[in-house]
Parts: structure tokens; sequence; C-alpha cells
């Protein structure tokens, strides 16, 4: 199927890509990347853009036959929702009243909802079917609830074809360990127990007097792959329909175990064979005791399982993701103009963007073989007004796109809107950019090259720490070749394909 992701470079979001992707879809991604991080879109194609944003939907569901929509666009604090109440209903309720619209203008009709067990609020003791009292006590709650009426009334009304998945409590790391928690800030409790663990600190566990076994809140963790395959499992579900047919259904997915804060904590030393001290602290403002699902519906209906010994496959796999996250990587910085790009000079519009011969198979390579790869270009022509700040999203799509074949995606572009005139002092590029892209992406510098075609290329790589530095005789290199001091350049080649092998030959 061809599916739309909407949200695809979030935590869950991602990982229903990375199923997707390995199950043969052709994934497509919608983010803002306000929370979300493009190197989690992995391979799919990746839009920019907000959810509700009609002039990136329209054109968007125009262009391609969706078979379906994911929609995991969303903000999810519960006490930023209560500090925030405008901006969740906003962001949460009124973006997709827009995305759905725009879907369903557009005759796609089939919509899988990422819900949440905060719609039933505080709801005691028993384990909760799709029928309990919905009675969120938070924004958060609100907001989602909402949106579920208002498939049910589309459902009716304009044929969508929606199913609404609650996750209880999201967890673990993806199978293939290409996409795991990084919240900034982090206040889920598993990957915060195993940072103590890491770090060696305490863990702070909200309120020990509640109505439970311990004394601390029950919740229902269920492992983020198995989400992801329930996804899959809906949208075959929502295809198999009669066309025309509109549908509304709701599914808990949970695994009908709750485990305490603390069984967690102590699930998290048995399975780091790290001891993790316990802080307590007064009760988290909104925490219900109690959320266990009763998922006997999604099983019926959509074969929906947990695996087995879920509980310790999310904690083994959200910990060795956590060492993975924690270990830095070498990259490879590209400058863009002249070194991946054809033209070395400013481009004003997205068709500019034509990628020299063997850069695409030249930067899969890299990608293979563990480099993270980061385009730095300042962007002076924005500072000047000959270039419109929103065309720059849309040459990098295009860069994307050229790129895909090859199965090379850049995991972040680094600008800076430099201006001379104002007096900025960078040149191009600074290597503040390669400094900044290091601590975003846990870069390791040391082991990273830096690749372009202009003399101050070079210079940046050097002055930001880089192991080596290489100019391409590509964009303006012939000149910058002339204009460099001897053994500035680590290495002076003709293309990115020679500077590859290079980098290839010299190992990790
Ligand atoms: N907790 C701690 N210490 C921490 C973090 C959490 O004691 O450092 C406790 C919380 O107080 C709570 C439990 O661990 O009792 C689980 O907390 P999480 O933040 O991991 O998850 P929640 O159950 O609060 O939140 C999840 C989803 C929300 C959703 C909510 C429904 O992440 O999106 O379930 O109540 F809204």
């Amino acid at each position: 199927m061809r599916i739309l992701v909407v949200g695809g470079a979030g935590y869950v979001g991602s990982a229903a890509c990375a199923w997707l992707l390995d199950r043969g879809h052709e994934v497509w991604v919608l983010d803002d990347l306000s929370t979300g991080r493009r190197d989690l879109a992995l391979g799919a194609r990746l839009v920019i853009g907000r959810a509700g944003d009609r002039a990136v939907t329209d054109p968007l569901f125009a262009s391609a036959r969706f078979d379906g929509v994911m929609h995991f666009a969303a903000r999810s604090l519960v006490a930023e929702s209560v500090a925030k109440p405008e901006l969740y209903r906003e962001n949460n309720f009124e973006q997709t009243r827009s995305l759905l619209d725009a879907m369903l203008a557009h005759g796609v009709r089939r919509f899988v909802f990422s819900s949440t067990a905060a719609v039933f609020g505080d709801p005691g003791e028993s384990d909760l079917t799709e029928n309990a009292p919905k009675r969120p006590i938070n924004p958060y709650g609100e907001t989602k609830l909402a949106v579920e009426r208002m498939l049910e009334e589309l459902s009716k009304t304009r044929g969508l074809q929606a199913v609404a998945l609650r996750y209880f409590n999201a967890a673990g790391a993806e199978d293939g360990l290409r996409v795991g928690e990084c919240h900034e800030p982090e206040t889920h409790l598993i990957p915060n127990v195993l940072r103590a663990a890491w770090e060696q600190r305490e863990v702070t566990v909200f309120g020990d007097d509640y109505p439970t076994p311990d004394g601390t809140c029950v919740r229902d963790y269920v492992h983020v792959s198995d989400l992801a395959r329930a996804h899959e499992a809906a949208l075959s579900k929502l295809a198999a329909l009669p066309e025309g047919a509109g549908f509304f259904r709701d599914y808990n997915l949970g695994s009908a175990t709750g485990s305490t804060v603390l069984e967690i904590v102590r699930a998290c030393e048995r399975e780091t064979g790290r001891e993790i001290r316990v802080k307590r602290a007064a009760r988290r403002a909104g925490d219900p005791p109690r959320l266990v699902a009763d998922s006997r519906r999604a099983t019926a209906e959509l074969g929906f399982r947990n695996r087995e010994d879920a509980l310790g496959s999310i904690i083994r796999s959200a910990w060795a993701w956590e060492r993975r996250r924690r270990e830095p990587r070498p990259a490879v910085f590209l400058d863009r103009d002249g070194t991946i790009n054809a033209d070395p000079g400013y481009l004003r519009r997205a068709e500019q963007m034509n990628v020299l011969p063997g850069v695409p198979e030249a930067l899969g390579r890299l990608q293979s073989a563990g480099y993270r790869l980061v385009v730095v270009s300042n962007q002076s022509g924005v500072g000047r007004g000959l270039i419109e700040a929103d065309e720059i999203p849309r040459i990098h799509a295009r860069l994307d796109e050229l790129l895909r074949p090859a199965a090379a995606v850049i995991d972040r572009y680094e600008l800076c809107f430099h201006r001379p005139e104002a007096g900025c002092p960078c040149r191009k590029p600074k290597p503040e950019l390669l400094a900044r892209a290091a601590r975003e992406l846990n870069l390791d510098l040391a082991r990273s090259f830096m690749v372009g075609d202009k003399r101050t290329d070079v210079q940046a790589g050097r002055a930001a720490g880089c192991r080596a530095s290489i100019l391409v005789r590509t964009g303006a290199g012939l000149e910058a070749e002339r204009e460099l001091a001897p053994g500035e350049a680590s290495l002076i080649t003709d293309s990115l394909k020679d500077a590859t092998d290079w980098i290839l030959a010299q190992g990790t």
C-alpha cells in the first residue's frame, strides 16, 4: 500500500514507518519536525509541513493516491496540556480536522488514528474495554476524545473509514533498533529509569500512596513494534471494506498486565544488571492510579497480540537503544552547492537542485558504512533577500528525492542564514554549524570528514576538529585548489565519489 504517515518522524510514528517499510509498503511521511527528527523517518519520502496546512496537504493528496493515512502527529504531554490547553486544541484537534478535510476532499477515506488511554480519565479498578466511560481529566485526553468523536461523525456523514487505536503505555525500541524514545525532556518512566541506571543516579518515583499493591501507579506497557503491527492490521481491515461504506471502530491496545512503577524499576534492574536507586516524591498532577487495557476486541478483530515476554523485550530493547543513542557516530559533513549540486552558486528554486553524477550512490555507500550525512550550508541569499526562506525546505525535499534511489538519506541539514552585511562573522560554512550538528546527533568529530568545493569548507572542517577535510574539484573546486595553502586539505580529489572511496579506505 501507499501510506501517508503523519508524524512519522516522532517516536511511535517512526516505529510504524520502520515496520511498514520493512514489509514493502510505500511510505510517505508528513511531519513538521517540531518534535520529530528527520533521521527517524528512515527511508520514507519526507514532506515537511503541518498536518493541517492545506497549502501542503492539498498538493500532496493531489499528487499521490494514498491507500490510507496514519495520523501520529500530536503533542502528548499531560502536564503541558494543562498549562497550554489552547495549544493542544489547535495542534491535536484543529490540525486533525483540517487533515481529514483535505484527505476527504481528495477521495482518500482510510484513516488510522493514534488515540490514548487518557480518554478514559481516572477509571478505577477494572481492565478497560472500549465501552468503559470516557471522562478525560486533562486537555490532552479531551483533544484525543474530540477527534475520536469527529471520526465517528465523519464516518456517518462523509464516508470516512476510520480506526482509533488507543495506546496504553507505548515503550521499547523498534525491532531493528533504528528507532527508540528520545524525547527532550524525557518524561516517560522506562527511559527515565534506564537513564538513571546508565548515569548511576536516582530515579524519581511520583507518588507511593496510591491504592495499588505497592502504592505506586499501575500502567500497561506495550512494545512500540507491536503497536506498529496493529496499525498495519487496522489499515488492512479498512482496505477490505466495501468502497464508500462509512466505518468507525475503536480499539484499546495494551497487554492486560499492569505493572507498578516500582515493579518496572525492579524489572529494569534485572535486565540491566545494575542497581537503580529510587527517590520518592509527591504525586505527579493528573496521574490516575491504574490504567490497564482489556484488548480482546483488538485481538479478535485485528489479530493484535503482544510478543512473548513483552515487558522483558521492551526493557532490553530500550536499554540497547539507550546504549546506541549514547555512542557517538562518525559523520560526513557535506557542502551542498558545488559538491552535491552541480551549480556552485545560489539556488533560488527547487528545480535548480540537480545532483552531480555518482553522488547518490556515494552517499548511500557512506551511510551503509555507518556515517551520518550532514549537509552544512550557509544560506546567505536568504539573509540578503535573494531567496525565499520557504523555498529552502522545497530545495531539500528535491535533494531528498534525488538521493532516494540510492537509499541515501541526509540525516540533518544544518543551515545558517549567513548575512555578512549584518556583521555575521561566519565564513562559509562556519565551524559552529558542524559543532551544532555534532551536539544534536551525538557525532564523533574526530572520526568525521568534511567534503566541499571551497577553501572555506576545508577550513571549517579543520576548525571543527574533523579527522580530515577534503576538497573536490567540482563546482568552484578548481579555483579553490589554487587558493589552498600546502597541506591545508587532507585530500584534493576529482569528485565526491573519489572522496568516498578514500574515506571508506581509511576505515572508521
Ligand atoms: N513516573 C515516575 N517517574 C518518572 C516518570 C514517570 O514515577 O520519571 C510514573 C508516573 O507518575 C506514572 C508512571 O510512571 O505513574 C507512568 O508515567 P509515564 O509518563 O511513563 O506514562 P503516563 O502513563 O503518564 O502517560 C502515558 C502516555 C500519555 C498518555 C497517558 C495516559 O505517555 O501520552 O499514558 O494516561 F496520556
